[in-house]
């Protein structure tokens, strides 16, 4: 049966090029034992480095990429899933060295999956996708070190993208007050819409600190921006202050100083949703649809078309996406 897709090719040395194509299911990959029909996938950092050849993520073409994808299972070889079952995948790599969720169908495999929650839409989800998984794991991460709402605020950066977004909006649904940290002029009013007490700029926070302590004011942090303004957080951060370490929009370097550790008792907790066991992960969706706060979710989604999507990688790299992409191959 034929499903439309968005296929990147590469020809030698020349760019990566993009265009929605018509495919037979008997290409998808053969090892995957769960054939789905995709409802929904979403846009994160990584699909802009797949639809670019940023980042050498795909080292083979033809490839579809979307590293997350939620929808309905069509065939199953195993025993864990059945047709009509509702499912979400991320992660794996998926979408990375995998034909991924930018297609109408996917041939995964079953150890990949999760079941869908049942408080939550395909759109929902993917608006939630790889990049809210991440925000939860980062937020689960700072309340299992002790970080509750009365310990004081918490800074979020790169807080319009994906992962920043849905953390500003989750922590201040659960009482936190959440400082946003953005290099987006106009964004203060969206950010304080879903959730954000106070904006800081971001040419704030992006020289390295005069000295190895400032005075301390945060009592955690999400960062998916990593490099300098993740150095610098460092020496800001309240005595047991926690930071959950996401991502890395401004580089991979991390210059800092011991003290922070030594005398405030600073946590700097690495994040990785790819890998994550699945039991974690199912805690993590089972409390998407609680500590999110769904409405504010609806607001952040812009829905679109396969036939956008490169464009949309393209600007994702370039700090230009504010809120929630999700592409619904079948329109
Ligand atoms: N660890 C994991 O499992 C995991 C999972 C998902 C994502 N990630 C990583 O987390 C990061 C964010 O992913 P995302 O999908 O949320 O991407 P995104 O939507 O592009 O968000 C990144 C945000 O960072 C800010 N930013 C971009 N360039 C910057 C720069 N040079 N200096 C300071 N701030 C900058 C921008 O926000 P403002 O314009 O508001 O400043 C941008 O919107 C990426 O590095 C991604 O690879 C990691």
């Amino acid at each position: 049966m034929a499903f439309r897709a968005l296929v990147v090719r590469k020809d030698g040395d020349g760019p990566v090029t993009g265009a929605v194509e018509e495919l037979n299911e008997d290409t998808l990959p053969q090892d995957g034992e769960v054939l789905v029909e995709v409802e929904c996938s979403g846009l994160n950092f990584k699909d802009g480095l797949c639809m670019t050849g940023g980042g050498r993520l795909v080292r083979e073409y033809p490839h579809i990429p979307g590293v997350d994808m939620a929808g309905c299972v069509v065939e199953s070889g195993d025993d864990r899933y059945k047709p009509g079952d509702r499912v979400i995948l991320t992660g794996w790599r998926y979408g990375e060295i995998w034909w991924g969720g930018y297609a109408q169908k996917t041939r995964v495999k079953a150890d990949w999956l999760v079941p869908m929650p049942a408080n939550l839409t395909s759109s929902q989800a993917m608006a939630i996708g790889t990049a809210g998984l991440a925000a939860i794991l980062g937020v689960a991460a700072l309340e299992d070190h002790g970080i509750t709402p009365d310990k004081g605020e918490v800074i979020v950066t790169g807080a319009t993208g994906g992962v920043g977004s849905l953390s500003v909006s989750m922590l201040a649904n659960r009482g936190y007050r959440v400082a946003a940290v953005t290099g987006q002029a106009d964004a203060a009013d969206y950010l304080k819409s879903i959730g954000a007490e106070t904006v800081i700029a971001r040419e704030d926070l992006s020289e390295p600190s005069p000295k190895p302590l400032e005075s301390g004011r945060w009592a955690g942090c999400i960062d998916s921006v990593g490099s300098t303004m993740l150095s610098r957080i460092i020496t800001q951060m309240a005595y047991g202050g926690t930071i959950a370490a996401i991502g890395n929009a401004s580089g991979i370097g991390l210059e800092t100083n011991i003290l922070p550790f030594l005398l405030r008792g600073v946590n700097l907790l690495g994040i990785d949703s790819v890998m994550q066991p699945y039991e974690n992960r199912m805690r993590c969706w089972n409390n998407a649809g609680e500590w999110m706060q769904l409405d504010t979710l609806d607001s952040m989604i812009r829905e679109t078309r396969l036939e956008e999507m490169m464009e949309l990688g393209s600007s994702i790299l370039e700090g230009k996406v504010k809120g929630r992409v999700v592409v619904n191959p079948s329109l």
